[in-house]
């Protein structure tokens, strides 16, 4: 499968009922929605019968307040995916300097412009050269980063995100920081307060993962005024539907929700990244969101063997094989709950042990 997550699929391969799949492909809060988000959604629904706001006035205003970012610098899309389509067709960049492993979707969305991909190496955890990477920069180019990386995990330093702002200013370059996963992360490292100062800098986040409605479809993207006024003009409006505006609202605001998902997450993150270490051949790699890459080479199986074991029991995890600069021995899974996390590392003790 392309991405993680496509439940629909794996109920039909293994002939599991969704309802049973544990699901560990896809990085998504194990709460599930805020319970205000759900309230919300209910309410939403009397009011289908209307067009939302085009543009999603009230939720953009309400990530202007809590950004600090001008709502003339902030645009809403249908899902985070929707907004890296279309900035193809806005940037037009002369070359697209992507370091893999990366989320798939942005050389899907610039396939049209030739791309320069740089392999990160997984002798040192994937982990960015940013002094190669901007040597490498030519006037027009477009550099994406995703911070924390996806799948690795990987956390970008404020020192290198400093001088990868600067550098990239500096060669002419075009920056897209990925920050779909920078709600996991405390404390924040989020550009969001750098794109003001730097018309070159654009900021991507999803509300789909932390807040757990990638079936919703929600995201927002920060850059100069002009880029938001093209991506605007060229994007149909209402595209963020009004259940989706009502849900992005209550999710916000609801900081209760916000706190158990930090709490949970973290604790849990060190505890099955621990399990995981414990059981011989699985090595995690250091992981700031809510997911792990576990490199499984020493222990002889591959991650399409282990899946092809996990996936009867109803346990999908995420193999990484299609992944550019990644093989077939690493997978990928999301920070669920303790039970769950349980759970997974039990079925891959047995499989591991024999
Ligand atoms: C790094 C990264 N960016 C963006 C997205 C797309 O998010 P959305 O669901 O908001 O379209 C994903 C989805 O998996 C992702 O992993």
């Amino acid at each position: 499968m392309q991405h993680g997550g496509n439940v629909w699929r794996a109920a039909q391969a293994y002939g599991v009922p969704k309802e049973r799949i544990l699901d560990f492909s896809a990085n998504i809060n194990p709460l599930g929605p805020s319970p205000k988000a759900m309230a919300a959604l209910q309410a939403a629904l009397a009011d289908i019968k209307h067009y939302p706001e085009p543009q999603a006035e009230t939720l953009r205003r309400l990530i202007a307040n809590i950004t600090g970012v001008p709502e003339s610098m902030l645009i809403l899309g249908n899902g985070a995916a929707e907004l890296i389509y279309a900035l193809a067709g806005v940037i037009k960049p002369r070359r697209v300097v992507l370091p893999v492993p990366a989320f798939s979707e942005y050389a899907a969305a610039f396939a049209a412009f030739a791309q320069l991909e740089v392999v990160l190496p997984p002798e040192q955890n994937f982990c960015l050269d940013v002094g190669q990477l901007l040597r490498l920069l030519q006037p027009g180019d477009l550099l994406i980063l995703a911070n924390p990386n996806n799948p690795t995990g990987g956390l970008i330093e404020p020192t290198e995100l400093a001088q990868l702002v600067w550098g990239t200013g500096r060669a002419g370059a075009w920056l897209l920081v990925d920050e779909a996963f920078m709600d996991f992360v405390r404390p924040s490292r989020t550009l969001l307060p750098e794109v003001s100062g730097h018309p070159w800098l654009m900021i991507l986040r999803s509300l789909t993962k932390f807040f757990a409605m990638p079936g919703l479809r929600l995201g927002y993207l920060a850059a100069a005024p002009y880029i938001i006024k093209q991506l605007t003009d060229c994007l149909p409006p209402w595209r963020v539907n009004l259940p989706a505006q009502a849900a992005g609202l209550a999710s916000l605001q609801d900081t209760d929700y916000i706190e158990t998902t930090l709490k949970l997450i973290h604790r849990q993150r060190d505890w099955l990244a621990a399990g995981l270490a414990a059981l011989p051949g699985l090595r995690p790699l250091p992981a700031a969101a809510n997911y792990i890459l576990v490199d499984c080479r020493a222990g002889g199986l591959t991650a399409g063997q282990i899946q092809a074991h996990l996936g009867p029991a109803g346990i999908l995890i995420r193999n990484c094989d299609n992944f550019r600069g990644l093989d077939s021995y690493y997978f990928r899974v999301a920070v669920r709950s303790q039970e769950e996390n349980r759970i997974l590392l039990h079925h891959l003790q047995t499989i591991i042990t024999g």
